[in-house]
């Protein structure tokens, strides 16, 4: 590799300055991910539909996918411009200090979104960016980005956004959307996404101090979640990320944020977490995500069905997502399924809090409960309500 004094242009153009981070969250999810980032302490957090707004040295976006249980992606905005003509692209495209963000020779892959844009050809956009990357890096003596494979997801992305008269270069500092923990054994069927698994618990308030108990646990994600948040490990402790291949990567302070993240968890969750499923073999794969995902030691599993299990220690948190669609047969199954668990949350869980994801919001009243927050989400082509109310007690 020719020396390109790369340590001072990463000072200089990396290390330095303030950047724009905006992490991506499914529509619904931005203020609960904009409360997590005022947690963490990132500065100039500003939710807008479909993420939040940060800013931050480079040492935020690494906090921001080590610590956000919500956030589907982090990207760090690398141009943010008015655009008027195809010059105006070229010229900002040939302006990024590609060496410091890019591995010459890695798979890079540029995605295009363009709504009513001055830029009217996605095609030509993704050129004009690639090849003002591979004529900075020539200009260096280093190899140009090669084209990413179809579906290869440790590829690098770059997203151009156009919007009418104005444009962005954003990089992708993530890698595999975050949702993917990095803990999940292969063979479940329609697991929740650990996303709205945090969302929902962090919308019931949950923060490990009081028992919880997922009754239909299928694949464990709930309880999991629950788990990790108990603790206070982060959800992104077991897995790779995009920044880590870069050029400019601090690999000293992201060792040293992985290290102060291990030494702020909890031997153990403070309360008891229960997972109980009727079916024997969603129970043995929650039971092995628990273990991938470290958590095995802080979650109980039992074999029960819900509607005869006596209820566990409590008051507590009651949490789950019950089957429907094809699980249950039809929609009228469904809803006497979710008539049926109201009647047994009011007989036997009166005085528990209770957080449900909901497939037809209009079943809310079946539940009995008394509403205190609930959001919409997008899931699996569906729009889902996350819900979060008390039992009454009668
Ligand atoms: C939609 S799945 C839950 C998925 C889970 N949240 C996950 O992330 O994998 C619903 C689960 O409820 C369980 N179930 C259905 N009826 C039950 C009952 N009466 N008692 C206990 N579990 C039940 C099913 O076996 C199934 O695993």
């Amino acid at each position: 590799m020719p020396d390109i004094n790369l340590e001072r242009r990463c000072k200089r153009q990396a290390w330095a300055p303030t950047h724009r981070f905006f992490a991506v969250t499914a529509p619904g999810l931005e203020p609960l991910c904009a409360a997590e980032m005022a947690a963490l302490g990132l500065a100039g957090v500003e939710p807008v539909s479909g993420g939040v707004h940060f800013a931050g040295r480079l040492e935020a976006a690494y906090q921001a996918n080590l610590w956000l249980r919500i956030a589907g992606r982090v990207l760090l905005r690398l141009r943010d411009f008015r655009v008027r003509r195809w010059e105006d692209l070229e010229r900002q495209a040939a302006s990024v200090p590609w060496e410091v963000w890019l591995t010459p020779g890695a798979p890079l892959r540029v995605q295009v979104a363009l709504h009513q844009s001055n830029l009217k050809h996605s095609g030509r956009v993704e050129e004009v960016v690639l090849s003002a990357a591979a004529a900075r890096l020539a200009e260096l003596g280093l190899d140009a980005p090669t084209p990413a494979a179809a579906g290869d997801e440790q590829a690098q992305s770059l997203l151009v956004r156009g919007q009418e008269r104005r444009a962005s270069l954003s990089l992708d500092t993530s890698g595999p959307h975050l949702h993917k923990r990095g803990w999940r054994a292969q063979g479940g069927t329609a697991p929740l996404r650990e996303d709205l698994a945090a969302a929902l618990l962090l919308l019931c308030g949950y923060d490990g101090s009081l028992p919880l108990l997922d009754p239909l646990c299928g694949a464990g994600t709930l309880a999991i979640e629950a788990a990790l948040l108990a603790r206070r490990l982060p959800p992104g402790g077991q897995r790779g990320f995009a920044f880590e291949n870069w050029p400019c990567h601090r690999a000293a302070a992201w060792q040293h944020l992985k290290a102060q993240a291990g030494q702020g968890a909890l031997a153990s969750a403070p309360a008891a977490i229960l997972a109980r499923d009727h079916q024997a073999r969603p129970l043995a794969l929650a039971q092995e995500n628990a273990a991938l995902a470290g958590v095995a030691a802080d979650v109980t599993f039992n074999r029960d069905d819900f509607f005869t299990a006596p209820p566990p220690a409590g008051p507590g948190l009651l949490v789950m997502n019950p089957p429907y669609g094809k699980r249950l047969g039809s929609v009228r199954q469904a809803r006497d399924f979710m008539d049926r668990l109201g009647q047994r949350l009011r007989a036997a869980y009166p005085g528990w809090r209770c957080g449900v994801v909901l497939y037809r919001p209009e079943w809310a009243g079946l539940l009995g409960l008394k509403e205190e927050a609930r959001l919409a989400a997008p899931f699996g082509g569906l729009k889902v309500t996350l819900l979060c109310g008390s039992i009454p007690r009668e």
